[in-house]
């Protein structure tokens, strides 16, 4: 049973990677970290707490972070998932609240206190994780593994650059040289985990609460996809990371060496993923590059089902 804590800008994918994490018997939730991403961090931190509400974690702790990231300014996602972050769903205000202390603290209390078991899994901009770095060194050997969602050989925010990556490029250039194990998945990887019509069939047959809000995030979000990007269906990008510590055999994957670029005036946030081994360096990331899809649907689909008994 893998630790983990989810760093999330909720986000419909954000939500149905919570989803996953919360209720998979492989793996161990031990807290939601929130920053600005999808929109504004005052958002996506309610997002993330009505997520925990629908799934019944009164307990877990969701702790609040970063708003801005490191250097630029701040950009958000309306377009793919609306003013809120996480349009369709109506969810009544949330009655649970965050806890007082900040992600980054909340990050590294719980590194220093563990035994090194604890992964790291962002998928949002990486902000938290690279201040938390700098704020304090000493957890690095402490991180198991980090394994995040951003990134890829393709953009859909520039045509070299995905979201999270392109938002805060600086932090992620400081979790890419950090040394700590990284698996990455990017667009390359994600546009496979493609939630279909036949696959929203599926979740909508399963029919208990939880399974409903994912239908109706579902809903939403296989609209922008289709209006934005002319896909038939919605890539659940964030669900990966979680899956792949559930069941990291349900992926392909290859050590890489990835440098994150933050100069180019057309590359700006591109994770440059050298394929052939050009440069000679060291591999310093595990790039997911396949996935065999029915067993990701399949570990999908029973988990929002464990959630009937709940
Ligand atoms: C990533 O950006 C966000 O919009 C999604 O939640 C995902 O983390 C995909 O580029
Ligand atoms: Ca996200």
């Amino acid at each position: 049973r893998r630790k983990i804590i989810i760093d999330c800008d909720p986000g419909h994918d954000d939500a149905i990677a919570i989803l996953l994490g919360a209720a998979n018997p492989n793996v161990e939730l031990i807290g939601i970290t929130t920053v600005a991403g999808n929109a504004e961090v005052e958002k996506t931190t309610v997002n993330a707490l009505k997520v925990c509400e629908i799934a019944g974690l009164q307990e877990l702790p969701v702790a609040k972070g970063a708003g801005q990231p490191l250097v630029r300014k701040r950009e958000t996602a309306a377009d793919i998932h609306g003013d809120s972050g996480m349009d369709g769903p109506s969810l009544p205000d949330p009655v649970k609240t965050i806890t007082g202390e900040h992600a980054v603290d909340f990050i590294i209390r719980q590194l220093l206190a563990s035994e090194g078991d604890i992964t790291l899994v962002p998928v949002g901009p990486l902000t938290n994780i690279a201040m938390a770095m700098r704020k304090e060194p000493a957890i690095l050997p402490k991180i198991r593994e980090i394994v995040l969602m951003g990134g890829g050989t393709i953009g859909n925010w520039t045509p070299a650059a995905e979201f999270n990556i392109f938002v805060d490029a600086e932090a992620a250039k400081v979790v890419f040289e950090s040394g700590v194990p990284l698996t990455m998945f990017g667009l390359d990887l994600t546009h496979k985990a493609l939630a279909t019509p036949e696959i929203q069939e599926r979740i909508r047959a399963i029919g208990n609460p939880v399974s409903d809000f994912v239908e109706e995030l579902l809903q939403f979000f296989m609209h922008t996809y289709k209006e934005v990007f002319g896909f038939d269906g919605a890539p659940i990008h964030d669900a990966c990371c979680v899956a792949y510590c559930i069941d990291p055999s349900v992926f392909t994957c290859r050590k890489l060496h990835v440098d994150i670029e933050t100069q180019g005036e057309h590359t700006y946030g591109m994770t440059v993923v050298d394929m052939l081994g050009v440069t000679g360096k060291e591999p310093n990331v595990n790039v997911a590059l396949e996935l065999d899809t029915a067993r990701f649907w399949d570990m999908m689909i029973g988990t929002l089902t464990s959630y009937s008994k709940k």
